[in-house]
């Protein structure tokens, strides 16, 4: 009989459970620090993102209904319930930017981070992906980084904002 989880991986697990009950512990198990705690566990994941199992371990400690910790990970756009880059890259593709050539800006974002749209670059910096009118039409095309929003778009625009990105330590709240 083979073991599904090896060794290694099993350590990785208790290491970011003892992880996870140490943010929990900070804020105390407090209910109200709910968005703190699961923004908090989403960036030590290293893949930018809150696992079920956290999850579930947050309603326990908490003493909260799992669901009421679902609504608030399915309610925020800052969370992500899937591995996903730091960084999400958002290129709108709604009517006013799609007519000003978000297409080629999806290409130059794809050209510049050596992936497609809807993947993640291999260390896990970026992730590419459309997003709908993000109601900056006016400097059309755009992409949207976290809260940030950058607009007409240009080829050595793309690589300068990518460039910003890397190396920069905090995550992406
Ligand atoms: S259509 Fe792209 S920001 Fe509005």
């Amino acid at each position: 009989m083979s073991l599904k989880v090896t060794k290694d991986q099993a350590l990785g697990i208790v290491k970011q459970y003892e992880q996870v009950l140490a943010i929990i512990n900070k804020y105390n198990k407090e209910k109200e620090q709910l968005l703190s705690i699961l923004l908090d566990i989403q960036c030590a994941s290293g893949e930018n993102y809150v696992a079920e199992e956290w999850a579930e371990v947050v309603a326990r400690e908490l003493e909260l209904p799992i669901s009421k910790v679902h609504d608030v990970l399915t309610f925020y756009a800052m969370f992500s319930i899937a591995p996903q880059g730091k960084y999400v890259i958002e290129i709108c593709k709604s009517t006013p930017c799609h007519v000003t050539k978000a297409d080629a800006v999806v290409k130059m974002f794809e050209d510049v981070l050596g992936i497609g749209l809807g993947q993640t670059t291999p260390d896990n910096l970026f992730t590419l992906m459309h997003t709908n009118c993000v109601g900056a039409c006016e400097i059309g095309p755009v992409a949207k980084i976290g809260e940030e929003v950058y607009g007409n778009l240009t080829a050595a625009k793309v690589a300068e904002i990518v460039n910003s990105y890397r190396g920069v330590s905090s995550c992406q709240k």
